[in-house]
């Protein structure tokens, strides 16, 4: 219960954002810091292919940094490193001792729970990022294919596993049971879900692979138009 003298504001901001936490503002500084130079300095499409953080636009970058901070994944990281609890799943004791625990979504972190529907936002998006592959392929009036279509390839199957081992994916499709022994879950024929279930056991992993190759491909890409980074090209073939 709220305490008398404590004001709606102050039962909104979670203490968390309160605290002198070096780790969370560092984040927060370099969060903010990058999402500006990404915006300040736009990528062209260079010799046929487009950064991923500007597909189909820099302006669905909200959408998909929201996609990803509510992520279960990044969650479980950003509360343990950043917020320091809770400490394990079995425990809500923080890594420094401190008294208060871990309140789970509850508060302000509520609004986590919004994660389902930026879900079907990431469903959309995912298209665009086929669509690179075929442009690099196709932009000029030939079959070509390069490193950087061999790496938006990768990125793009990074981002697709990603979106697909999804928590709300799996509840989506079965999970809503919110019972292993449910019928939906032994049932042997649905194969869908037991794939996904396996897809989801290394989520966490998938969903670090993918933002690591979407930096990656932004910086190749930066490399290529710096000159640094040679596009090498593996197959021309005429139309
Ligand atoms: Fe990570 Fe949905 S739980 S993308």
């Amino acid at each position: 219960m709220r305490a008398a003298n404590e004001t709606p504001l102050k039962h909104l901001i979670p203490p968390e954002f309160l605290e002198p936490n070096w780790r969370f503002w560092s984040f927060v500084f370099i969060s903010i810091l990058g999402s500006i130079l990404i915006i300040l300095y736009k990528v062209p499409v260079y010799d046929g292919l487009t950064d991923p953080f500007y597909t189909p636009t820099v302006l669905i970058l909200p959408l998909v940094v929201l996609f990803r901070l509510t992520c279960y994944a990044y969650r479980k990281d950003y509360h343990r490193h950043l917020f320091k609890h809770p400490n394990s799943c079995a425990t809500d004791v923080r890594l420094d001792t401190k008294s208060r625990g871990y309140s789970g979504e509850t508060g302000f972190f509520r609004v986590e729970n919004i994660h389902r529907y930026f879900m079907y936002t990431a469903w959309g998006i995912l298209p665009f990022f086929y669509y690179d592959i075929y442009h690099s392929i196709v932009y000029t009036g030939a079959i070509t294919v390069s490193l950087g279509t061999v790496i938006l390839t990768i990125n793009a199957l990074a981002v697709t596993f990603y979106t697909f081992s999804c928590h709300s994916v799996r509840h989506l499709i079965g999970g809503y049971k919110d019972c292993v022994n449910c019928p939906v879950n032994r049932d042997k024929k649905n194969s869908i879900y037991r794939f996904q279930s396996r897809l989801n056991g290394h989520h966490e992993a998938i969903a670090w692979t993918s933002l690591i190759m979407f930096v990656f491909v932004d910086l190749f890409i930066r490399g290529m138009i710096a000159g640094i980074v040679p596009n090498i090209l593996l197959i021309h073939m005429g139309l």
